[in-house]
């Protein structure tokens, strides 16, 4: 476990955003039948997560900025220290009464990132990670999959919905060369979590395109903490601006970058 105070102000936000979400999943399955449908329900729920995060972290670290995905960017005092927030990852999950979604936060100082945290209510898993102290799910420490070899492995991906069917061509192609050389797919519905699987080693690598900073900052961080390799998915450094990613264990990484380059 991390036991830095920093982690602390981290997780006690995530616990009280969390507490809110798990009561609304539960108030999901009664909508679910309506004719409306949860659609309005789902995204109060998610400002709400939002507010709670911004007003915890806010009152334990006065001055830092803010980047999030509802309410976007909060300049502070304090120029070298950023909060990055996802306060609800899988919506889409979240939507259908699945439980496979995560608050995702990350703090960069100086434009680095040095800490993430990436919780499942439902399920109470706890991810965390910090500069130098490793990456943790609850009380063990993670490291990435061993495996080595491209054909046993456990691939994630994320998949365009409709409304972004123009990724869908180059999907397509990238999943076609994936699918032809992997073990197995899979299709979680939630990047933050897809990371922190891929830190675990539960899940060997995943690739994504058409992202945000919100969803790949704090799993960044836990792949690495976990001894992986990240980059966004034409293998630059720039996970934050392009907003798609790549990561896995050394070998896994690197025979993903070639796939998809190559697709
Ligand atoms: C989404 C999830 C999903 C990914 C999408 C993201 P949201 O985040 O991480 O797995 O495929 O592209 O936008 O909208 O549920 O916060
Ligand atoms: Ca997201
Ligand atoms: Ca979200």
């Amino acid at each position: 476990m991390i036991r830095s105070a920093l982690m602390n102000v981290m997780t006690t936000a995530a616990v009280k955003a969390g507490r809110g979400l798990k009561r609304d999943l539960g108030e999901i399955e009664n909508l679910q039948v309506s004719v409306k449908g949860p659609g309005d329900f789902v995204s109060a729920a998610d400002k709400r997560a939002e507010q709670v995060l911004f007003d915890e972290l806010n009152k334990a670290r006065p001055g830092y900025g803010f980047l999030m995905e509802e309410s976007g960017v909060v300049e502070g005092a304090d120029k070298t220290h950023r909060w990055i927030i996802d306060p609800l990852d899988g919506t889409t999950n979240f939507l259908h009464g699945l439980p496979v979604f995560a608050i995702s936060i990350a703090l960069e100082r100086e434009g680095q990132l040095i800490a993430g945290l990436v919780y499942n209510p439902a399920t109470d898993d706890m991810f965390v990670a910090e500069k130098g102290q490793g990456a943790w799910h609850n009380n063990r420490r993670l490291r990435v999959a061993e495996r080595r070899d491209f054909a046993d492995a456990l691939v994630a991906c994320g998949i365009p919905p409709l409304a972004r069917a123009h990724l869908h061509p180059r999907f397509k192609q990238e999943l076609g060369a994936v699918i032809a050389k992997c073990g197995n797919i899979r299709r979680m519905g939630a990047a933050s979590l897809d990371m922190a699987m891929v830190a675990a080693g539960q899940l060997d690598c995943y690739w994504e395109r058409g992202l945000s900073a919100w969803d790949v900052a704090a799993g960044a961080i836990l792949v690495k903490e976990a001894g992986g390799y990240v980059s966004d998915a034409d293998g630059q450094d720039k996970i934050l601006e392009t907003g798609s990613i790549c990561v896995g264990n050394e070998a896994m990484h690197r025979a993903l970058l070639t796939i998809i380059k190559n697709a």
